[in-house]
């Protein structure tokens, strides 16, 4: 007996992604639509039930993947969800290409996406996304910079909503460092998404008031909240979902002596999990450093979601992808 047809791929006229405008790119979380952004975890909801449903939608289409620093999760999973579209994944290092001897960033997007069909990239300054996404006739999708991990805040949110039902409502307190990359979307996506959210960070590692204001607009439409805090114990109180931090992130250890010590009160371990409500879950993105910022108990135990937010790396970045390319191949007739 045949396989069953696999299901149609969504068009931008006939899939629900119409409640708000799909972006040209996606840098940050705020580029997407709070109405936008539920559709996309439908569709990340149905990859994962049916990964191969989509196989034929992309067909000859191609994903240059640039990485300028290390990834496992976001490397494999952007180049995996590219061949479970039918395309093809090119995953390229600075220092082989141009850009690593000289070639400016808007000449090498200018020139990869005569070639391509979207850009995912990895570096340091968000400027430098920006400026790829300013000179790319094709979409750009941030990997992760010092400022924004959006295709992380969707696998958060992915996970948050498989367990919990619903995020409408949720209450959250991520731990540890307000500046971070993963902070910064974790804020934006949960105003998107009608969430409450507590940051616990200590002096001088406090959330960019500009990013706080632009979720607190965010979160006045969707019926959520936002607030911050230097008291672990008090964000945890009501929060149905913790989010432990990495304390010192990948191009930062020459500051890990001074971000330990600032940090030390910031762990998520037994003691602060035991004054959340008794339903609640931990948070990680990974890589974790056990022992630091999370226990390996929490960590290997039931009550932590990691292991789901990173397999949700992955029908995310088959969804994004799908969703970026359809739409502007669409726009471009
Ligand atoms: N969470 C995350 O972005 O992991 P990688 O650095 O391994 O991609």
């Amino acid at each position: 007996m045949p396989p069953p047809p696999p299901p149609p791929a969504p068009s931008v006229t006939d899939s629900p992604l119409t409640r708000g405008k799909i972006p040209d790119h996606l840098l940050r979380v705020s580029d997407l639509d709070p109405g936008v952004l539920p559709t996309l975890l439908d569709l990340a909801d149905d990859m994962k039930r049916e990964p191969l449903g989509w196989l034929d939608s992309l067909r000859g289409a191609t994903v240059g993947c640039v990485f300028e620093k290390p990834s496992t999760r976001t490397r494999v999973s952007l180049a995996t969800a590219a061949q479970r579209l039918g395309m093809a994944a090119i995953v390229l290092n600075r220092d082989e290409l141009q850009l690593g001897h000289g070639e400016t960033v808007a000449d090498t997007a200018r020139v990869l996406s005569s070639y391509l069909d979207a850009i995912t990239v990895r570096t340091y300054e968000h400027s430098t996304v920006e400026e790829v996404a300013e000179s790319s006739s094709v979409p750009v999708i941030n990997a992760l910079t010092n400022s924004h991990h959006p295709c992380q805040s969707l696998a958060d949110l992915m996970a948050l909503r498989e367990h919990f039902g619903t995020l409408a409502g949720l209450r959250a307190a991520f731990i540890g460092d307000g500046k971070s990359n993963t902070c910064n979307s974790f804020l934006s996506a949960c105003a998107a998404s009608g969430m409450h959210l507590v940051i616990a960070s200590p002096p001088g590692y406090e959330t960019d008031a500009d990013l706080l204001e632009e979720a607190r607009q965010t979160a006045d439409q969707t019926g959520g909240s936002v607030s911050v805090t230097t008291e672990p114990e008090e964000a945890v109180r009501d929060a149905q979902a913790l989010y432990a931090e990495v304390w010192v992130a990948m191009d930062q250890h020459d500051q890990a002596a001074e971000r330990t010590t600032h940090l030390a009160r910031y762990r998520v371990d037994d003691l602060l999990l035991s004054q959340a409500p008794q339903d609640a879950m931990v948070l990680h993105c990974l890589p974790a450093v056990r022992g630091q910022e999370i226990t390996s108990d929490i960590l290997d135990g039931p009550r932590c979601l990691a292991w789901q937010q990173a397999a949700n790396r992955l029908p995310t970045a088959q969804a994004v992808l799908h969703t970026l390319i359809t739409t502007s191949q669409q726009r471009a007739g």
